[in-house]
Protein backbone atom coordinates (compact mmCIF):
# COMPACT_ATOMS: atom_id res chain seq x y z
CA UNK A 1 0.00 0.00 0.00
CA UNK A 2 1.07 3.70 -0.94
CA UNK A 3 2.20 5.52 2.25
CA UNK A 4 -0.48 7.85 3.87
CA UNK A 5 -0.17 11.66 4.88
CA UNK A 6 -0.49 13.36 7.65
CA UNK A 7 -1.54 17.59 6.70
CA UNK A 8 -2.23 20.86 8.42
CA UNK A 9 -3.31 23.58 6.69
CA UNK A 10 -2.43 26.92 8.47
CA UNK A 11 -4.99 29.39 7.49
CA UNK A 12 -7.83 26.95 7.61
CA UNK A 13 -10.34 30.40 7.53
CA UNK A 14 -8.60 31.11 3.89
CA UNK A 15 -10.73 31.54 0.89
CA UNK A 16 -8.61 29.01 -0.86
CA UNK A 17 -9.22 26.13 1.52
CA UNK A 18 -12.58 24.69 0.56
CA UNK A 19 -11.32 24.40 -3.10
CA UNK A 20 -7.95 23.02 -1.97
CA UNK A 21 -9.64 20.67 -0.19
CA UNK A 22 -11.33 19.42 -3.08
CA UNK A 23 -7.99 19.46 -5.08
CA UNK A 24 -6.76 17.59 -2.05
CA UNK A 25 -9.51 14.64 -2.53
CA UNK A 26 -9.30 14.17 -6.32
CA UNK A 27 -5.28 13.75 -5.92
CA UNK A 28 -5.98 11.07 -3.30
CA UNK A 29 -4.41 8.27 -5.96
CA UNK A 30 -1.00 9.83 -5.95
CA UNK A 31 -1.10 11.99 -2.39
CA UNK A 32 -2.93 9.91 -0.41
CA UNK A 33 -3.75 11.67 3.37
CA UNK A 34 -4.96 9.88 6.12
CA UNK A 35 -5.43 12.77 8.23
CA UNK A 36 -6.64 16.24 7.56
CA UNK A 37 -6.12 19.03 10.08
CA UNK A 38 -6.64 23.10 9.68
CA UNK A 39 -5.07 25.63 12.05
CA UNK A 40 -5.98 29.36 12.21
CA UNK A 41 -5.44 31.80 14.69
CA UNK A 42 -8.88 33.46 14.12
CA UNK A 43 -11.73 31.15 15.51
CA UNK A 44 -14.81 31.75 14.37
CA UNK A 45 -13.46 32.57 10.56
CA UNK A 46 -12.13 28.72 10.26
CA UNK A 47 -15.19 27.12 12.15
CA UNK A 48 -17.44 28.45 9.39
CA UNK A 49 -14.93 26.88 6.76
CA UNK A 50 -14.07 24.12 8.62
CA UNK A 51 -17.42 22.62 9.35
CA UNK A 52 -18.83 22.91 5.70
CA UNK A 53 -15.53 20.84 4.73
CA UNK A 54 -16.26 18.51 7.39
CA UNK A 55 -19.35 17.50 6.02
CA UNK A 56 -17.58 17.85 2.25
CA UNK A 57 -14.92 15.37 4.02
CA UNK A 58 -17.29 12.77 5.51
CA UNK A 59 -19.25 12.32 2.33
CA UNK A 60 -16.40 12.27 -0.21
CA UNK A 61 -13.13 10.60 1.74
CA UNK A 62 -14.50 9.07 5.60
CA UNK A 63 -11.42 7.70 5.58
CA UNK A 64 -9.65 10.40 6.39
CA UNK A 65 -9.59 11.55 9.88
CA UNK A 66 -10.22 15.22 10.23
CA UNK A 67 -9.98 17.97 12.50
CA UNK A 68 -9.60 21.77 13.16
CA UNK A 69 -7.90 23.96 15.60
CA UNK A 70 -6.38 27.16 17.34
CA UNK A 71 -3.97 25.18 19.22
CA UNK A 72 -1.05 24.74 18.00
CA UNK A 73 0.61 21.93 19.41
CA UNK A 74 -3.10 19.79 18.25
CA UNK A 75 -2.33 20.92 15.13
CA UNK A 76 1.22 20.60 14.03
CA UNK A 77 1.69 17.26 16.38
CA UNK A 78 2.19 14.05 14.00
CA UNK A 79 2.37 16.08 10.58
CA UNK A 80 4.27 15.09 7.90
CA UNK A 81 2.98 18.12 5.32
CA UNK A 82 2.35 21.91 6.45
CA UNK A 83 0.60 23.95 4.26
CA UNK A 84 0.93 27.47 4.86
CA UNK A 85 -1.33 30.32 3.45
CA UNK A 86 -2.11 32.76 5.89
CA UNK A 87 -2.87 36.11 5.82
CA UNK A 88 -1.75 38.21 9.02
CA UNK A 89 -4.15 41.09 9.27
CA UNK A 90 -6.70 39.88 7.15
CA UNK A 91 -8.43 41.74 3.80
CA UNK A 92 -8.99 44.63 6.16
CA UNK A 93 -4.88 45.44 6.19
CA UNK A 94 -4.49 44.32 2.59
CA UNK A 95 -7.03 47.37 1.65
CA UNK A 96 -4.41 49.86 3.83
CA UNK A 97 -1.64 48.30 1.98
CA UNK A 98 -3.47 49.33 -1.54
CA UNK A 99 -5.08 52.38 -0.43
CA UNK A 100 -2.66 54.63 1.67
CA UNK A 101 0.15 54.12 -1.04
CA UNK A 102 -2.53 55.20 -3.49
CA UNK A 103 -3.65 58.73 -1.60
CA UNK A 104 0.25 59.11 -1.84
CA UNK A 105 0.38 59.19 -5.90
CA UNK A 106 2.06 55.93 -5.87
CA UNK A 107 1.63 51.86 -6.71
CA UNK A 108 -1.32 50.38 -3.84
CA UNK A 109 -0.59 46.70 -4.59
CA UNK A 110 -0.98 43.36 -2.04
CA UNK A 111 2.81 42.41 -2.85
CA UNK A 112 4.37 44.60 -4.58
CA UNK A 113 6.28 48.52 -3.38
CA UNK A 114 5.27 49.92 -0.03
CA UNK A 115 1.85 47.43 0.42
CA UNK A 116 4.11 44.37 -0.21
CA UNK A 117 7.04 45.58 2.38
CA UNK A 118 4.29 46.74 4.74
CA UNK A 119 2.23 42.67 4.32
CA UNK A 120 5.82 41.46 4.77
CA UNK A 121 6.62 43.06 8.31
CA UNK A 122 3.29 41.02 8.90
CA UNK A 123 3.93 38.18 7.73
CA UNK A 124 7.37 37.49 8.92
CA UNK A 125 6.77 37.13 12.48
CA UNK A 126 3.69 35.18 11.44
CA UNK A 127 4.91 32.67 9.08
CA UNK A 128 8.40 32.57 11.64
CA UNK A 129 5.71 31.13 14.16
CA UNK A 130 4.23 28.63 12.15
CA UNK A 131 7.58 27.34 11.10
CA UNK A 132 8.58 27.03 14.90
CA UNK A 133 5.31 25.37 16.03
CA UNK A 134 5.95 22.66 12.75
CA UNK A 135 9.59 21.98 14.60
CA UNK A 136 8.84 21.74 18.18
CA UNK A 137 5.98 19.35 17.40
CA UNK A 138 6.77 17.73 14.49
CA UNK A 139 10.90 18.02 13.95
CA UNK A 140 10.83 16.29 10.47
CA UNK A 141 7.92 17.49 8.73
CA UNK A 142 7.81 19.94 5.62
CA UNK A 143 6.31 23.43 5.26
CA UNK A 144 5.21 24.02 1.79
CA UNK A 145 4.90 27.98 2.10
CA UNK A 146 2.88 30.98 -0.22
CA UNK A 147 1.90 33.12 2.46
CA UNK A 148 2.87 36.27 0.55
CA UNK A 149 4.43 38.55 0.04
CA UNK A 150 6.52 35.30 -1.17
CA UNK A 151 9.84 36.91 -1.95
CA UNK A 152 9.90 38.97 1.60
CA UNK A 153 8.59 36.03 3.45
CA UNK A 154 11.64 33.75 1.44
CA UNK A 155 13.83 36.31 2.17
CA UNK A 156 13.39 35.80 5.74
CA UNK A 157 13.40 32.01 5.85
CA UNK A 158 17.36 32.45 4.71
CA UNK A 159 18.01 34.69 7.26
CA UNK A 160 16.20 33.56 10.46
CA UNK A 161 15.66 30.29 9.50
CA UNK A 162 18.01 29.16 7.07
CA UNK A 163 18.39 25.08 7.79
CA UNK A 164 14.62 24.97 8.55
CA UNK A 165 12.22 22.34 5.48
CA UNK A 166 10.57 25.46 4.83
CA UNK A 167 9.65 25.29 0.63
CA UNK A 168 8.52 28.78 -1.03
CA UNK A 169 6.41 28.77 -4.25
CA UNK A 170 4.00 31.04 -5.76
CA UNK A 171 1.31 30.36 -8.15
CA UNK A 172 1.97 33.44 -10.98
CA UNK A 173 4.01 31.56 -13.17
CA UNK A 174 1.60 28.27 -13.16
CA UNK A 175 -0.88 30.90 -13.85
CA UNK A 176 0.80 32.39 -16.96
CA UNK A 177 1.61 28.77 -18.22
CA UNK A 178 -1.73 27.40 -18.60
CA UNK A 179 -3.10 30.68 -20.30
CA UNK A 180 0.40 30.48 -22.41
CA UNK A 181 -1.11 26.53 -22.94
CA UNK A 182 -4.26 27.95 -23.60
CA UNK A 183 -3.25 29.92 -26.32
CA UNK A 184 -1.07 27.71 -28.10
CA UNK A 185 -3.78 24.90 -28.34
CA UNK A 186 -2.11 23.05 -25.60
CA UNK A 187 -3.73 21.05 -22.76
CA UNK A 188 -1.36 21.37 -19.77
CA UNK A 189 1.35 23.45 -19.29
CA UNK A 190 3.50 20.34 -18.23
CA UNK A 191 3.73 20.03 -21.83
CA UNK A 192 6.33 22.42 -21.50
CA UNK A 193 9.49 23.10 -20.39
CA UNK A 194 10.73 26.15 -19.66
CA UNK A 195 13.28 28.69 -18.32
CA UNK A 196 12.28 31.44 -16.46
CA UNK A 197 14.38 33.45 -13.76
CA UNK A 198 13.77 36.38 -11.45
CA UNK A 199 12.81 37.29 -7.98
CA UNK A 200 9.23 36.27 -6.63
CA UNK A 201 6.50 38.35 -8.58
CA UNK A 202 9.43 39.41 -10.57
CA UNK A 203 10.79 37.53 -13.56
CA UNK A 204 11.15 36.68 -16.86
CA UNK A 205 10.79 33.65 -19.21
CA UNK A 206 14.17 33.15 -21.37
CA UNK A 207 12.79 29.72 -22.79
CA UNK A 208 9.69 27.86 -23.75
CA UNK A 209 9.98 24.65 -25.62
CA UNK A 210 7.53 21.72 -26.28
CA UNK A 211 8.51 19.34 -23.93
CA UNK A 212 8.15 16.25 -26.61
CA UNK A 213 9.67 18.10 -29.66
CA UNK A 214 11.99 20.42 -28.15
CA UNK A 215 10.57 22.75 -30.95
CA UNK A 216 11.38 26.61 -30.00
CA UNK A 217 7.70 27.60 -28.92
CA UNK A 218 9.25 31.33 -28.21
CA UNK A 219 9.02 33.26 -31.61
CA UNK A 220 4.80 31.84 -31.67
CA UNK A 221 4.17 33.37 -27.90
CA UNK A 222 6.28 36.54 -29.05
CA UNK A 223 4.16 37.11 -32.00
CA UNK A 224 0.85 36.77 -29.70
CA UNK A 225 1.91 38.20 -26.53
CA UNK A 226 2.84 41.24 -28.88
CA UNK A 227 -0.59 41.74 -30.22
CA UNK A 228 -2.54 40.50 -26.75
CA UNK A 229 -0.60 39.90 -23.97
CA UNK A 230 -1.61 36.65 -22.05
CA UNK A 231 -5.31 37.80 -22.57
CA UNK A 232 -6.26 33.93 -24.20
CA UNK A 233 -8.98 33.94 -27.38
CA UNK A 234 -11.32 32.14 -24.77
CA UNK A 235 -12.60 33.07 -21.90
CA UNK A 236 -11.43 30.67 -19.65
CA UNK A 237 -14.49 30.16 -17.12
CA UNK A 238 -14.05 28.59 -14.24
CA UNK A 239 -9.93 29.23 -14.14
CA UNK A 240 -8.39 32.09 -11.68
CA UNK A 241 -7.68 35.42 -12.44
CA UNK A 242 -10.89 36.04 -14.72
CA UNK A 243 -11.96 39.37 -13.03
CA UNK A 244 -11.64 42.97 -14.85
CA UNK A 245 -8.92 44.20 -13.11
CA UNK A 246 -6.99 40.81 -13.52
CA UNK A 247 -7.91 41.40 -17.59
CA UNK A 248 -5.98 44.68 -17.51
CA UNK A 249 -2.84 43.05 -15.92
CA UNK A 250 -3.03 40.70 -18.68
CA UNK A 251 -3.47 43.20 -21.50
CA UNK A 252 -0.63 45.71 -20.08
CA UNK A 253 1.83 42.58 -20.36
CA UNK A 254 2.29 44.24 -24.05
CA UNK A 255 3.68 46.87 -23.23
CA UNK A 256 6.17 44.98 -20.10
CA UNK A 257 7.06 42.63 -23.12
CA UNK A 258 7.92 45.86 -25.61
CA UNK A 259 10.47 46.95 -22.81
CA UNK A 260 12.48 43.39 -23.33
CA UNK A 261 11.36 41.52 -26.89
CA UNK A 262 14.25 38.68 -26.24
CA UNK A 263 12.15 37.37 -22.88
CA UNK A 264 8.74 37.37 -21.76
CA UNK A 265 7.59 38.44 -18.30
CA UNK A 266 5.86 38.54 -15.32
CA UNK A 267 2.47 40.12 -15.02
CA UNK A 268 3.75 41.97 -11.82
CA UNK A 269 6.41 43.78 -13.48
CA UNK A 270 3.63 45.92 -14.74
CA UNK A 271 4.06 48.02 -11.09
CA UNK A 272 7.46 48.41 -11.57
CA UNK A 273 7.95 49.41 -14.95
CA UNK A 274 4.99 51.43 -15.28
CA UNK A 275 3.68 52.98 -11.92
CA UNK A 276 2.78 56.15 -13.27
CA UNK A 277 -0.22 54.25 -15.89
CA UNK A 278 -0.91 51.63 -12.52
CA UNK A 279 -1.59 54.77 -10.16
CA UNK A 280 -3.61 56.57 -12.90
CA UNK A 281 -5.96 53.25 -13.61
CA UNK A 282 -6.54 52.33 -9.80
CA UNK A 283 -9.73 53.24 -8.04
CA UNK A 284 -8.45 54.57 -5.06
CA UNK A 285 -11.80 54.35 -3.05
CA UNK A 286 -12.19 50.77 -4.46
CA UNK A 287 -9.46 48.54 -4.90
CA UNK A 288 -8.70 45.05 -5.26
CA UNK A 289 -9.12 43.85 -1.39
CA UNK A 290 -12.31 45.44 -2.06
CA UNK A 291 -13.44 43.62 -5.20
CA UNK A 292 -12.15 40.82 -3.58
CA UNK A 293 -14.03 41.19 -0.14
CA UNK A 294 -16.84 41.62 -1.77
CA UNK A 295 -16.46 38.63 -4.68
CA UNK A 296 -14.42 35.57 -3.39
CA UNK A 297 -14.65 36.05 0.06
CA UNK A 298 -18.89 36.82 0.20
CA UNK A 299 -19.00 33.33 -2.01
CA UNK A 300 -16.93 31.36 -0.12
CA UNK A 301 -18.08 32.18 3.25
CA UNK A 302 -21.94 32.22 1.94
CA UNK A 303 -21.24 28.52 0.29
CA UNK A 304 -20.03 27.42 3.46
CA UNK A 305 -22.77 28.84 5.30
CA UNK A 306 -25.26 26.81 2.79
CA UNK A 307 -23.53 23.66 3.15
CA UNK A 308 -23.93 23.66 7.07
CA UNK A 309 -27.51 24.62 7.21
CA UNK A 310 -28.48 21.83 4.16
CA UNK A 311 -26.35 19.16 6.38
CA UNK A 312 -24.76 18.40 2.64
CA UNK A 313 -22.41 19.41 0.22
CA UNK A 314 -23.67 16.77 -2.38
CA UNK A 315 -24.31 19.99 -4.37
CA UNK A 316 -21.60 22.30 -3.62
CA UNK A 317 -20.47 24.85 -6.08
CA UNK A 318 -16.89 24.88 -4.36
CA UNK A 319 -14.98 24.00 -7.22
CA UNK A 320 -11.60 22.31 -7.71
CA UNK A 321 -8.33 24.64 -7.56
CA UNK A 322 -7.15 22.56 -9.84
CA UNK A 323 -4.54 25.23 -10.56
CA UNK A 324 -3.08 24.38 -6.84
CA UNK A 325 -2.50 20.88 -7.78
CA UNK A 326 1.20 22.01 -7.72
CA UNK A 327 1.47 21.87 -4.21
CA UNK A 328 0.23 18.37 -4.28
CA UNK A 329 2.85 18.43 -7.34
CA UNK A 330 5.42 19.82 -4.71
CA UNK A 331 4.16 17.58 -2.04
CA UNK A 332 4.27 14.43 -3.80
CA UNK A 333 7.52 15.03 -5.69
CA UNK A 334 9.28 15.05 -2.16
CA UNK A 335 6.89 12.07 -0.17
CA UNK A 336 8.00 10.25 -3.55
CA UNK A 337 11.62 11.58 -4.58
CA UNK A 338 9.63 12.40 -7.95
CA UNK A 339 12.05 14.59 -9.29
CA UNK A 340 9.83 17.21 -10.61
CA UNK A 341 10.99 20.38 -12.02
CA UNK A 342 9.25 23.19 -10.49
CA UNK A 343 9.91 27.14 -10.21
CA UNK A 344 10.55 27.53 -6.30
CA UNK A 345 11.95 30.69 -4.35
CA UNK A 346 15.75 29.09 -3.41
CA UNK A 347 18.79 30.98 -2.68
CA UNK A 348 20.87 31.97 -6.19
CA UNK A 349 23.82 30.16 -4.77
CA UNK A 350 25.44 31.00 -8.46
CA UNK A 351 22.65 29.67 -10.35
CA UNK A 352 22.36 32.98 -11.42
CA UNK A 353 26.58 33.55 -12.41
CA UNK A 354 26.25 37.20 -12.74
CA UNK A 355 24.14 37.89 -9.73
CA UNK A 356 24.24 38.38 -5.80
CA UNK A 357 24.87 34.45 -4.40
CA UNK A 358 22.52 35.15 -0.88
CA UNK A 359 19.75 36.66 -3.15
CA UNK A 360 16.52 34.61 -2.86
CA UNK A 361 15.82 33.96 -6.58
CA UNK A 362 12.79 32.09 -8.53
CA UNK A 363 13.98 29.55 -10.69
CA UNK A 364 13.31 26.21 -11.74
CA UNK A 365 14.42 23.43 -9.29
CA UNK A 366 14.82 20.02 -9.29
CA UNK A 367 12.63 18.51 -6.39
CA UNK A 368 13.50 14.74 -4.47
CA UNK A 369 13.32 13.95 -0.99
CA UNK A 370 15.61 15.91 0.26
CA UNK A 371 14.40 19.08 -1.36
CA UNK A 372 14.70 21.87 -4.36
CA UNK A 373 17.94 21.80 -6.01
CA UNK A 374 18.38 24.83 -8.33
CA UNK A 375 18.88 24.21 -12.15
CA UNK A 376 21.73 26.04 -13.37
CA UNK A 377 20.72 29.58 -15.67
CA UNK A 378 23.98 31.24 -16.10
CA UNK A 379 24.50 34.90 -16.80
CA UNK A 380 21.77 37.21 -17.33
CA UNK A 381 20.60 40.04 -19.28
CA UNK A 382 22.13 44.12 -18.02
CA UNK A 383 18.53 45.00 -17.94
CA UNK A 384 16.85 42.42 -15.68
CA UNK A 385 19.96 42.39 -13.20
CA UNK A 386 19.73 45.86 -12.43
CA UNK A 387 16.05 45.22 -12.03
CA UNK A 388 16.84 42.31 -9.67
CA UNK A 389 19.68 44.20 -7.86
CA UNK A 390 17.55 47.11 -7.29
CA UNK A 391 14.54 45.00 -5.76
CA UNK A 392 16.79 42.10 -4.01
CA UNK A 393 18.09 45.20 -2.12
CA UNK A 394 14.49 46.28 -1.64
CA UNK A 395 13.10 43.01 -0.10
CA UNK A 396 16.95 42.79 1.95
CA UNK A 397 16.40 45.89 3.85
CA UNK A 398 12.47 44.81 4.63
CA UNK A 399 13.96 41.75 7.03
CA UNK A 400 16.76 43.94 8.25
CA UNK A 401 14.35 46.02 9.09
CA UNK A 402 12.55 43.16 11.09
CA UNK A 403 15.63 41.79 12.75
CA UNK A 404 17.30 44.86 13.77
CA UNK A 405 13.54 46.66 14.53
CA UNK A 406 15.16 49.56 12.23
CA UNK A 407 12.73 52.50 10.96
CA UNK A 408 15.96 53.40 9.21
CA UNK A 409 16.20 50.65 7.12
CA UNK A 410 12.91 50.51 6.36
CA UNK A 411 12.64 54.24 5.03
CA UNK A 412 15.80 52.64 2.80
CA UNK A 413 13.78 50.15 1.59
CA UNK A 414 10.54 52.29 1.11
CA UNK A 415 12.79 54.48 -0.82
CA UNK A 416 15.01 52.39 -3.35
CA UNK A 417 11.53 51.27 -4.26
CA UNK A 418 11.21 51.43 -8.15
CA UNK A 419 7.40 52.71 -7.15
CA UNK A 420 8.04 55.16 -5.04
CA UNK A 421 10.19 58.34 -6.74
CA UNK A 422 11.81 60.04 -3.94
CA UNK A 423 12.72 59.62 -0.13
CA UNK A 424 10.45 62.19 1.53
CA UNK A 425 7.45 60.47 -0.47
CA UNK A 426 8.54 57.10 1.20
CA UNK A 427 8.62 58.77 4.34
CA UNK A 428 4.92 60.34 4.25
CA UNK A 429 4.07 56.29 2.69
CA UNK A 430 5.67 54.35 5.61
CA UNK A 431 5.05 56.84 8.41
CA UNK A 432 0.83 56.54 7.59
CA UNK A 433 1.50 52.98 7.52
CA UNK A 434 3.66 52.24 10.55
CA UNK A 435 0.08 54.18 12.41
CA UNK A 436 -1.99 51.12 11.13
CA UNK A 437 0.53 48.63 11.17
CA UNK A 438 1.73 49.02 14.96
CA UNK A 439 -0.10 45.57 16.21
CA UNK A 440 1.56 43.75 14.04
CA UNK A 441 5.20 44.83 13.29
CA UNK A 442 7.85 44.81 15.70
CA UNK A 443 9.04 47.81 17.17
CA UNK A 444 10.86 50.14 15.09
CA UNK A 445 13.37 52.31 16.45
P1 LIG B 1 -7.71 34.97 3.90
O1 LIG B 1 -7.61 36.20 4.72
O2 LIG B 1 -9.01 34.55 3.36
O3 LIG B 1 -7.14 33.74 4.75
C1 LIG B 1 -6.02 33.81 5.55
C2 LIG B 1 -6.28 33.10 6.87
O4 LIG B 1 -5.07 33.17 7.63
C3 LIG B 1 -7.36 33.74 7.73
O5 LIG B 1 -8.33 32.81 8.11
C4 LIG B 1 -6.60 34.26 8.94
O6 LIG B 1 -7.33 34.22 10.14
C5 LIG B 1 -5.40 33.33 8.98
N1 LIG B 1 -4.26 33.86 9.73
C6 LIG B 1 -3.77 35.12 9.71
N2 LIG B 1 -2.71 35.20 10.52
C7 LIG B 1 -2.51 33.98 11.05
C8 LIG B 1 -1.57 33.44 11.97
N3 LIG B 1 -0.60 34.20 12.48
N4 LIG B 1 -1.66 32.14 12.32
C9 LIG B 1 -2.64 31.37 11.80
N5 LIG B 1 -3.57 31.81 10.92
C10 LIG B 1 -3.50 33.11 10.56
O7 LIG B 1 -6.64 35.16 2.72
P2 LIG B 1 -6.57 34.50 1.26
O8 LIG B 1 -6.89 35.55 0.26
O9 LIG B 1 -7.31 33.25 1.23
O10 LIG B 1 -5.02 34.27 1.10
C11 LIG B 1 -4.26 33.46 1.97
C12 LIG B 1 -2.79 33.63 1.69
O11 LIG B 1 -2.43 32.97 0.49
C13 LIG B 1 -2.34 35.07 1.50
O12 LIG B 1 -1.05 35.23 2.08
C14 LIG B 1 -2.24 35.22 0.03
O13 LIG B 1 -1.42 36.28 -0.34
C15 LIG B 1 -1.67 33.88 -0.30
N6 LIG B 1 -1.72 33.46 -1.70
C16 LIG B 1 -0.54 33.17 -2.28
C17 LIG B 1 -0.48 32.75 -3.56
C18 LIG B 1 0.87 32.51 -4.16
O14 LIG B 1 1.01 32.44 -5.34
N7 LIG B 1 1.95 32.40 -3.39
C19 LIG B 1 -1.65 32.60 -4.30
C20 LIG B 1 -2.88 32.90 -3.70
C21 LIG B 1 -2.89 33.32 -2.38
C1 LIG C 1 -1.57 35.57 -7.85
C2 LIG C 1 -0.29 35.67 -7.09
C3 LIG C 1 -0.55 35.57 -5.63
C4 LIG C 1 -1.55 36.61 -5.19
C5 LIG C 1 -2.81 36.47 -5.99
C6 LIG C 1 -3.74 37.64 -5.69
O1 LIG C 1 -2.08 34.29 -7.75
O2 LIG C 1 0.64 34.71 -7.45
O3 LIG C 1 0.66 35.71 -4.94
O4 LIG C 1 -1.85 36.47 -3.82
O5 LIG C 1 -2.53 36.50 -7.36
O6 LIG C 1 -5.01 37.30 -6.12
P1 LIG C 1 -6.29 38.10 -5.58
O7 LIG C 1 -7.39 37.44 -6.31
O8 LIG C 1 -6.33 37.86 -4.08
O9 LIG C 1 -6.07 39.52 -5.92
MN1 LIG D 1 2.37 34.77 -5.97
Amino acid sequence: MKKEFSVVIAGGGSTFTPGIVMMLLENQDRFPIRKLKFYDNFASRQETVAEACKILLQERAPQIEFSYTTDPEEAFTDVDFCMAHIRAGLYAMREQDEKIPLRHGCVGQETCGPGGMAYGLRSIPAVIELIDYMEKYSPNAWMLNYSNPAAIVAEACRVLRPNSKVLNICDMPIGIETRIAEILGYEDRKQFDVMYYGLNHFGWWKEFKDAKTGEDLMPRIKAYVKEHGYLPPSAMNGAQHTDESWKDTFIKVRDVYALDPETIPNTYLKYYLYPDYVVEHSDKVYTRANEVMDGREKEVFTECHRIIAAGTAKDTTIEVEEHASYIVDLATAIAFNTKERMLLIVPNNGAISNFDPTAMVEIPCIVDNTGAKPMQIGEIPEFQKGMMNQQVSVEKLVVQAHVEGSYQRLWQAFTLSATIPSASKAKDILDEMLEVNKEYWVELG
